[in-house]
């Protein structure tokens, strides 16, 4: 099968990054943090980013927030934009994962099938789906950008847990609680996941 099935050309090859993982010595990895708005993907990305460069790793986050202003910044929050989003943000991951990067990414990414198909894009065992769990009512307090309230008066349309769906990760790598735990703890629990399968494959 072609590494590009979606591709027109068929002659397309992956690039073989092994050499650059032996150069940064530890493997390469997009980190995807999936979770509603306001559960905590952002605050948890920049923490993790803190700690895996103190390891002396070289990282890169990609938060929904930003690449909406640039990258995305011709898609809206219908089912298919976001779907086109998620894939462009899987792409870019996997270029900057295959120059040795640990990518971390910080987007809703609420459809189970996109995330499969953004796993499918990175590669299995290069993938680890972190789901950034806090209920609806939580992050709705919480609400720091006013969009909840916005979302219930129906002044935003299309909003993830008000009157669009949130599929629950059902085996992601890494489940974090974050009524439980606190955003160091979170860190930890992504870092020991990292580290022990840091061999795989
Ligand atoms: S995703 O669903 O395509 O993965 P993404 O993470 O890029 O979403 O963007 C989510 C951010 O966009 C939210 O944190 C919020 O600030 C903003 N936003 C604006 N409109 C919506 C909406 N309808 N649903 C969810 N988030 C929205």
């Amino acid at each position: 099968m072609s590494y590009f099935p979606d591709s027109p050309s068929q002659n397309l090859h992956a690039f073989a990054f092994s050499h650059r993982r032996a150069g940064h010595g530890h493997k390469p990895a997009v980190i995807w943090l999936t979770g509603i708005s306001a559960s905590g993907k952002s605050t948890i990305a920049d923490a993790l980013d803190i700690a895996l460069q103190k390891q002396g790793r070289m990282t890169a986050i990609i938060d929904g927030d930003s690449v909406r202003g640039g990258l995305c910044r011709d898609l809206g929050f219908t089912d298919s934009d976001r779907d086109e989003n998620i894939r462009r943000v899987a792409e870019v991951s996997r270029l900057m994962m295959e120059a040795g990067l640990m990518v971390i990414v910080a987007l809703i990414s609420p459809s189970s099938a996109s995330r499969h198909y953004a796993r499918s894009i990175i590669g299995n065992e290069f993938f680890v789906e972190v789901h950034v769990d806090a209920p609806l009512e939580v992050a709705e307090q919480r609400d720091p950008k006013g969009l909840y309230k916005k979302a219930r008066a129906g002044q935003i349309k299309h909003f993830t847990g008000i009157d669009s769906q949130y599929d629950v990760p059902v085996f992601p790598e890494v489940h974090l609680n974050t009524q439980a735990l606190s955003v160091e703890q979170s860190v930890e629990a992504i870092l020991d996941w990292v580290g022990h399968n840091d061999s795989r494959g």
